[in-house]
């Protein structure tokens, strides 16, 4: 990277990645889709070590989606495999560099060999403080704010809740993103322009990366070459450039002196 990342470059705190393109990376060398999800399965190592050392706090990859059960059982338990080669060969690494793994979705749903192994790597990583690692697994976004919606509604119904404390934040604390800054850069592999039900909530004012190549591909560079990007852009937050900027101030919104037509 041009300037180096150490300071000069404003660095996302939270990035987020839709790991697609594994399928159609070994259709088009002539090899069966599973073994692009074993090639995927080193882009991720690659992932993870990049952006640890270039001081990205918390990394959320989207291993499987709830929509992904639908996908031919063979793949789908290729798949499950590959998460626990994943896991056992990959948490002395994780630990020894400071990688706490954490996992949003329903890991309840995965099969009891995936869950336990997965299960491991979160505890054997526990005591990790220089990044977050979380696997998006069965995870679906529209699930998980329908999920917290009515955990709420049954708190709510046993008077352990009240209507006027649910806000943003509070809501946010009974979905599984709840350890989970909001979304700074969101990218996506394999060309496709949609973010497939990936943190919906949390990606409310997040920077999106669609990249045309497909995530075997996808290398430390290209992640330098995403932050570099983040970094020239300004994020208004609805605002102005000169409030963002610090050269108007920020009003507040009070709905008692709002403006009258
Ligand atoms: C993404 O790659 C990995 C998972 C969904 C697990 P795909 O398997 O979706 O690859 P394409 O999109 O078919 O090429
Ligand atoms: C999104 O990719 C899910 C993951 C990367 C785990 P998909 O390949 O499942 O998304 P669609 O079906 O193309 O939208
Ligand atoms: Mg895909």
């Amino acid at each position: 990277m041009k300037n180096g990342i150490n300071g000069l470059v404003r660095i996302p705190r939270h990035v987020a990645i839709i790991m697609d393109g594994n399928g159609r990376w070994a259709k088009s060398r002539g090899l069966e889709r599973i073994e692009g999800h074993a090639e995927g399965a080193r882009a991720v190592r690659d992932a993870v070590e990049t952006a640890s050392r270039n001081g990205i706090q918390y990394l959320t990859l989207y291993a499987f989606s709830v929509a992904n059960w639908a996908r031919p059982r063979a793949e789908v338990e290729a798949l499950m495999g590959l998460l626990v080669e994943f896991a056992q060969k990959e948490r002395a690494e994780l630990r020894q560099q400071g990688i706490r793994v954490n996992v949003i979705g329903t890991l309840e749903d995965l099969p009891t060999a995936t869950r336990h192994a997965v299960e491991d790597l979160i505890r054997y990583t526990a005591e990790g403080d220089r990044m977050t690692l979380t696997l998006a697994l069965s995870y679906g976004g529209r699930q998980d704010i329908v999920e917290a919606a009515r955990s709420l509604a049954v708190r709510a119904k046993a008077g352990l809740v009240l209507p006027e404390e649910i806000d943003e934040t509070f809501f946010h604390r009974h979905m599984t993103t709840h350890e989970l800054p909001q979304v700074d850069l969101l990218i996506r592999t394999g060309g496709e322009t949609r973010v497939s039900d990936f943190l919906l909530f949390e990606s409310a004012y997040a920077e999106l990366l669609f990249l045309p190549i497909m995530w075997p591909e996808f290398r430390p560079e290209t992640l330098l070459a995403a932050i570099e990007a983040y970094g020239g852009k300004e994020r208004r937050f609805g605002m102005i450039s000169e409030q963002v900027q610090g050269l108007l101030p920020i009003q507040a919104f009070d709905p008692l002196d709002r403006i009258q037509s």
